[in-house]
C-alpha cells in the first residue's frame, strides 16, 4: 500500500498540468470498508488505467470527489473534492481541468489535479488523502 505524500502530490500536480482532459465517468465497484474508508476497484474502473483518466463518485464524508490518474506509477493518482473552495459550488470538468460554472459559481478555474489557475477562489480544490495498491485506490 502506498500513501500519498505532500511531495508526491506536488510532483503529480506538475505532471497533470500537461495532461489532456479525458471526460470523467461515474465510478463503479465502490466499497465502503468497515473502517469507513472508500475502496475503488481499479479493474472495474478502466478509465483509470490511462494517464488523464477520471472517475467521479460521491462519498458521504466528502460529497462529490474525483479520482484522477496522474501517472503510471503505483501512487499516480489525485483524489480531489469537487466543491469549489470559494463558495461551495460543484465544479464541472472542461478541456483544461475544472471550472466553477456561473451562476451560481464565479468562474474559478482549476487544473485536473485541482491546482488553482484562476480566481476568485484563493485555494485549490481540496486534496483528499488516499492510499493505493495495484488493485485499488482507498480514500481515507
Ligand atoms: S463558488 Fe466557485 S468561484 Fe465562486
Amino acid at each position: 500500500m502506498v500513501a500519498l505524500s505532500r511531495r508526491g502530490f506536488i510532483c503529480g500536480s506538475a505532471a497533470v498540468a500537461a495532461l489532456a482532459a479525458v471526460p470523467a465517468v461515474a465510478a463503479t465497484d465502490i466499497k465502503t470498508l468497515s473502517n469507513g474508508k472508500t475502496e475503488l476497484n481499479l479493474a472495474a474502473n478502466k478509465s483509470l488505467a490511462n494517464v488523464g483518466g477520471i472517475v467521479e463518485l460521491s462519498i458521504k464524508k466528502y460529497g462529490k470527489v474525483a479520482v484522477v490518474r496522474t501517472s503510471k506509477s503505483a501512487q499516480g493518482f489525485s483524489v480531489i473534492n469537487l466543491f469549489c473552495p470559494h463558495a461551495g459550488v460543484i465544479v464541472k470538468q472542461n478541456s483544461a481541468g475544472w471550472v466553477c460554472p456561473a451562476p451560481p459559481g464565479h468562474g474559478s478555474e482549476f487544473g485536473l489535479n485541482g491546482a488553482l489557475k484562476v480566481g476568485p477562489a484563493t485555494s485549490p480544490l481540496r486534496p483528499i488523502k488516499f492510499t493505493t495498491t495495484s488493485k485499488a485506490v482507498t480514500i481515507a
